[in-house]
C-alpha cells in the first residue's frame, strides 16, 4: 500500500495569491529549447549521481517494517518521476543535456524525504519540515553537486526548492524555468499513478489514513472545491471538507500543468476517469469533469 502524502497537496497553510500559470507557455517549449547559457552534465555526472542516491538511500534500511516500506516507496517514486522526467523532455524535444539536468533534479527532488519519514514517521510537511528546503541542505552540506558548474548547481537547487510551492514562483532564467515546470509536470504525473493505485486498494479495504491526510468519508462535494475546479483554478487544502473533495483535489492539478504532453499522457493512462470512478455519479461531479475535460481537449490539441 502507498503512504505517500503528495508534494502538491500542500499541507502547508499557503494561499492562492497568483494568476494560475501553465497554459500560456505550452506552445513556446514545444519547439526545441535554446538554452541561453550553455551548460554541460555528462553521462558520467548522472552516473555519480545516481549511486549516490542509491547508497544514500541505503543508510535509511530499517527493520522498522513501517519505516522500511515508507523509505522503499518514496525510492521507487524517485525512480518514476526520473521517467517520467524523460518521457515529457523527450515529448518536448529537450537536448541531451536538458535530459541529463532534469533527470538530476528528479532523483533529488524529495532526497529530505527519507530523513524526514526516519524521523518523524510521516511525509506531513506540516508535522514534521518543509522536505524540499531539507533536501537542499542535504546536498549542499555534503557538497554533492561539486562536479557540476555553479550555474548548474543553482539550477538543480532551485528545481527542488520549487517543487513543492503551491504556485511556481516567476522565474527570470529561462531554463530555471523550463526545469521547475518539468519537474513538477513529472512529479504530478506519477503521484496521479500513486493515487489511483491507492484508491483502487482502498475499495478493498486496505485503508491508509494518512494518505488521506485524515479526510472523512462523508457524503457529497464542498461548494468551494466545486468553485474553484469550475473557474479553472487548483484547490486549496484549507477548503477540503471531506475525502470527495481530496479527491478533487487531485483533479484540479490539471489546471497547474505547465506542458500539453504532461495532459496527454495523464488523458492516455485514464488517471482522472479512475478518480471519478471513486467519486459519487451526481450532476455536481459529471459537471466538474465536463469541465476538466474540455480543458485537458483543449491543451492537447492546442499545442
Ligand atoms: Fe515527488
Amino acid at each position: 500500500m502507498h503512504s505517500e502524502n503528495s508534494e502538491f497537496i500542500s499541507d502547508t497553510n499557503e494561499t492562492r495569491d497568483k494568476a494560475q500559470s501553465g497554459a500560456a507557455d505550452t506552445v513556446a517549449y514545444s519547439l526545441p529549447v535554446q538554452p541561453t547559457h550553455e551548460y554541460r552534465a555528462t553521462e558520467e555526472d548522472l552516473f555519480y549521481f545516481r549511486k549516490w542516491f542509491n547508497d544514500y538511500v541505503a543508510t535509511f534500511a530499517s527493520e522498522d517494517t513501517l519505516i522500511q516500506i515508507n523509505i522503499d516507496l518514496k525510492r521507487d517514486h524517485t525512480l518514476r518521476v526520473c521517467r517520467a522526467s524523460q518521457e515529457i523532455g523527450h515529448d518536448l524535444n529537450l537536448s541531451q543535456n536538458d535530459l541529463r539536468l532534469a533527470e538530476i533534479a528528479a532523483l533529488f527532488h524529495d532526497i529530505g524525504r527519507f530523513e524526514q519519514f526516519s524521523r518523524h514517521r510521516t511525509f506531513s510537511d506540516k508535522r514534521s519540515f518543509n522536505h524540499a528546503a531539507f533536501g537542499v541542505g542535504v546536498l549542499l552540506k555534503d557538497n554533492v553537486l561539486s562536479r557540476l558548474g555553479i550555474y548548474e548547481q543553482e539550477l538543480i537547487i532551485k528545481c527542488i526548492s520549487n517543487h513543492n510551492k503551491l504556485i511556481l514562483p516567476d522565474e527570470n532564467d529561462e531554463s530555471v524555468c523550463l526545469h521547475s515546470r518539468l519537474l513538477r509536470d513529472a512529479d504530478k504525473l506519477d503521484i496521479w499513478w500513486v493515487v489511483t493505485d491507492y484508491y483502487s486498494q482502498r475499495a478493498t479495504g486496505n485503508i491508509n489514513p494518512g494518505l488521506e491526510l485524515d479526510q472523512p468519508d462523508t457524503p457529497g462535494i464542498s461548494p468551494a472545491v466545486f468553485e474553484s475546479i469550475m473557474n479553472g483554478e487548483t484547490v486549496l487544502f484549507a477548503n477540503l471538507k471531506n475525502l470527495n473533495d481530496f479527491k478533487l483535489l487531485q483533479v484540479g492539478w490539471v489546471f497547474d500543468v505547465n506542458f500539453a504532453p504532461t495532459l496527454r499522457r495523464l488523458k492516455e493512462r485514464g488517471y482522472l476517469d479512475i478518480i471519478r470512478s471513486y467519486l459519487p455519479a451526481s450532476d455536481e461531479v459529471e459537471e466538474l469533469f465536463v469541465c476538466v475535460n474540455n480543458y485537458i481537449e483543449q491543451r492537447v490539441n492546442t499545442a
